[in-house]
């Protein structure tokens, strides 16, 4: 499924011109595809052949109205903080929907999550179950456990995005968890609720899916020894899209895979997916201003786009509008004050100063990573559905950058 095509020299989101979208909002602005985003929930969705919960990782594309066509289509969600937590109420989402990860997570949001009635908390160390222990014997009642497993296990992706093996400072190591499984069950406070791990992100290879739910079943074999239960297995996010040249993960591979390993269990399967459902979905649309030598200075940055900078990530980069015009070989670069602000070394382009250019593969770990640096106001966001589409977030203003240095 192509989100974005060319259609008589045109790109079109579905079946709207993106040079219509780009011509009434200005640029830089980002774009989404709602049929790719619902066809991708739905891909998982359908996948699971036991119950389970798909629960769509806030983190990769956090726009309320995002969030509640994923919840209209069944999905769930991961969250990692008090303020992905509150994105999910204000689209009407339910507690008992949110499963909270992360490593650092504070006494005031470890209070919310319990007071809010979440589905899981998922810990990444003792000290953090202790913290949970503690805040829910205060409130006097009993907090949703899960314990988030490293699994020791490396991915063939970049090294930050990496986040299963033992040096990470993700979750608790495999045989420190077992020795402590006894003890937390015993704890009147804190219900052991399942079992979590997230090995890293773009991986392209059912195999290091295999060999996670192997780890995971070690530890609910380990749980049954003992006498215990617990109701999930989550097996988290990571599955990879085509960028430029790189191997896609259909959802149901990632399933399959999962549940050939897991086939004797009965605990709810959880995935966290995030880029693989929003990541093809979106693109980001940017004015040429300036042509200089290979340079195309544009109109977009690093603070819009961060991964290019930050992973040396690779983004296609086409042409809003074709024309009989030659192809140029162009270095696209931002205009913030830094050499590392650029979208794409090499890119095959026409554009002349003044034309749209499109930059692919935006919509997850995109707009939710852009920044203010350089006092740059961050981009509106558009959903496209069939011949319509909407504004889901205004452009920032300046304005809204200097308030909270003015109203003090
Ligand atoms: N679950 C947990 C606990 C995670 O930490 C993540 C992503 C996910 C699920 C979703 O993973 P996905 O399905 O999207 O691969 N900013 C980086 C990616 C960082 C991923 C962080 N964790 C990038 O732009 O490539």
């Amino acid at each position: 499924m192509n989100s974005f095509s060319h259609e008589n020299g045109i790109l079109f989101c579905e079946n709207v011109s993106i040079a219509e979208i780009a011509e009434k909002f200005g640029s830089p602005v980002y774009v989404y595809s709602e049929n790719h985003i619902r066809s991708k929930a739905r891909d998982y969705l359908t996948s699971l052949s036991k119950p389970g919960m798909i629960c769509f990782s806030v983190k990769a594309l956090s726009n309320i109205h995002i969030l509640k066509i994923l919840a209209d289509e069944g999905c769930c969600f991961d969250v990692v903080s008090a303020g992905e937590m509150q994105r999910c109420f204000a689209a009407g989402i339910d507690a008992g929907k949110l499963i909270f990860s992360g490593v650092g997570k504070s006494e005031q949001e470890i209070a919310f999550a319990i007071k809010s009635g979440i589905f899981s908390i998922n810990a990444e160390s003792f000290s953090e179950i202790e913290r949970i222990s503690k805040i829910a014997a205060e409130l006097d009642t009993v907090a949703p456990l899960g314990i988030r497993i490293n699994p020791d296990i490396s991915i063939a992706s970049h090294e930050y995005i990496q986040t299963g093996k033992k040096e990470d400072k993700f979750g608790i190591n495999t045989e420190d968890a077992l020795s402590k499984l006894k003890e937390i069950s015993n704890n009147p406070h804190l219900e052991l609720k399942g079992i979590a791990c997230h090995i890293g992100s773009q991986i392209s290879d059912t195999a290091y899916f295999k060999e996670a739910a192997k780890s995971m079943l070690r530890v609910i074999s380990e749980i049954d020894a003992l006498d215990l239960t617990c109701s999930f297995i989550d097996m988290g996010g990571g599955g990879a899209i085509n960028y430029i040249n790189e191997k896609e993960m259909a959802p149901q591979d990632i399933i399959e895979a999962i549940e050939d390993v897991l086939k004797e269990r009965n605990e709810l399967l959880v995935l966290e997916p995030g880029r693989s459902i929003v990541g093809n979905a979106g693109a980001l649309i940017t004015k040429v201003e300036y042509l200089k030598s290979s340079f195309a200075i544009v109109d977009a940055g690093m603070n819009d786009l961060i991964r290019p900078a930050l992973y040396k990530a690779e983004h296609k980069i086409v042409d809003v509008n074709l024309s009989l015009k030659e192809n140029k070989t162009l270095k696209v670069v931002g205009p913030i004050c830094e050499s590392g602000d650029y979208l794409s070394q090499e890119s095959q382009l026409q554009a002349d100063e003044g034309d749209y250019i499109a930059v692919l593969g935006a919509g997850a770990y995109g707009s939710v990573m852009s920044s203010n640096y350089n006092s740059r106001a961050r981009a509106p966001e558009i959903l496209v559905n069939g011949d319509n589409y909407r504004l889901i977030r205004k452009r920032e203003s300046v304005a809204d950058l200097i308030n909270p240095e003015i109203n003090l």
